[in-house]
């Protein structure tokens, strides 16, 4: 006796092959995949040909700051800047509870659509580190439901106030899963370069991932991920480092940027773009024509890096909008980086499922595979394609075993009689 069954699915597997099969759980374990499953179990689900495909990955989020927009005030600017301003402002008053509530409630959101592994930078910039703690509580609390990763991340740089270097340390010391960083925002070039060095150095000594804001402004002398690269080469970590936003790199000159690309090759490095973020938050100094302040998503892509697409923010100071849907993410990503071929398309998915999953260094329990965690989603949807176009809805959700989440699809009705 199965504890679950899926039946009558379409399983997508990686590589985009689908083919009409059951799925058996036990114990939180795929145990079967097959046509067909004869077995009783506990619970049955008839799929009716619906899509199975691994959960969404949410490699990029600020779950400290989520569900906070408009305190104590709204972002009128739009700009990275005035939103690093208001959450200045906004966590002078944080509290333990006041973290954990919203950021289980933003989890939740997400889980309820599909998302169940999750990568949150906590902010460690103040002397009380709440955001971190809360976070850290937080993973300990959902983990039966939900995996979340915690990146320590100086949101106001390391070298940006005295405290700052103790503090990232004191995060690692209180079990951050990654070290972060924002070497853009230091204070000098110079500040920015030693910044991603202690980076590194913290990841070795307490052997955690890496995951850097880099590069996160349209300034095209901003070259911080040529250092990150210097680094990973050298201490052979690429697999285990993750450069975020990048946006730089969409407005360095080609010559600089073919020569990044030659670079990059030689390592393993994760990418991850932050597409509802980058277009609204980058070009705001441009007249026109206006830059659309995303990395070079799809030369990356080409060149076999692997690239995630990440949230980043929902309802906080630098974006008003966000749901935690990764379908929207995927499709806002789609249409800006120019991802229209059928195979561009299709990555567009993979970047929400399966690069995301790389990207946390979580592929050894990821994917629907017998002997793999059951963790899985059922969308309604044909394929990777139509659950892009209409934003599919994903109808369960099942967790460790567990149906988590359902959601009933919605049935437009048609009230006219005549064909016309
Ligand atoms: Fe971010």
């Amino acid at each position: 006796m199965y504890d679950l069954l899926l039946r009558h699915g379409r399983l997508l597997q990686a590589g985009g092959t689908i083919a009409a099969m059951d799925l058996a759980i036990q114990q939180g374990t795929i145990v079967a995949i097959a046509p067909q499953i004869e077995a009783p179990a506990t619970l049955e689900l008839d799929l009716q040909g619906q899509l199975i495909s691994p959960p969404f990955v949410e490699s990029h989020i600020h779950l400290d700051s989520a569900l906070t927009v408009g305190e104590p005030r709204w972002n009128q600017s739009g700009t990275l800047f005035e939103g690093i301003e208001i959450w200045r402002d906004r966590k002078q008053s944080l509290s333990l509870e006041d973290v954990k509530t919203r950021a289980v409630e933003t989890l939740k959101q997400q889980a309820m659509q599909g998302v169940l592994f999750v990568r949150s930078h906590a902010d460690v910039s103040e002397t009380s580190l709440i955001a971190l703690q809360g976070l850290l509580e937080v993973r300990d609390a959902v983990k039966d439901w939900i995996t979340l990763q915690v990146v320590a991340f100086p949101q106001d740089g390391i070298y940006g106030s005295p405290q700052n270097d103790y503090l990232i340390e004191t995060a690692m010391e209180m079990g951050a899963d990654a070290v972060g960083g924002i070497p853009h925002y230091e204070l000098t070039r110079e500040d920015g370069v030693k910044s991603v060095h202690r980076i590194f150095a913290l990841a070795e000594k307490y052997d955690r991932l890496i995951d850097i804001h880099c590069d996160e402004i349209d300034d095209d002398q901003s070259r911080f991920l040529e250092v990150v690269v210097a680094c990973a080469m050298r201490t052979d970590m690429g697999s285990r480092v993750t450069a975020s936003h990048t946006t730089a790199f969409g407005s360095y000159n080609n010559a600089y940027a073919f020569k990044l690309l030659g670079l990059l090759r030689r390592t393993e490095l994760n990418f991850i773009a932050n597409p509802l973020i980058n277009i609204t938050l980058q070009g705001r100094t441009d007249t026109y024509p206006k830059r659309r302040g995303v990395t070079r998503v799809k030369e990356l892509w080409q060149q076999g890096m692997n690239v995630s697409f990440g949230h980043d923010c929902i309802q906080d100071p630098w974006y008003s909008m966000g749901t935690g849907n990764m379908l929207d993410v995927a499709s806002m990503g789609l249409h800006v980086c120019q991802m229209t071929g059928t195979a561009e398309i299709d990555a567009c998915y993979d970047m929400v499922t399966w690069h995301g999953a790389k990207t946390l260094n979580v592929s050894d329990r990821y994917g629907v595979e017998v002997g793999k965690p059951a963790n899985v989603i059922v969308l309604d949807a044909h394929d990777r394609y139509d659950a892009l176009r209409r934003r599919a809805t994903v109808r369960y959700v099942i967790s460790q075993g567990n149906l988590l989440a359902h959601t009933d699809a919605p049935k437009p009705v048609w009230h006219r009689d005549n064909a016309n």
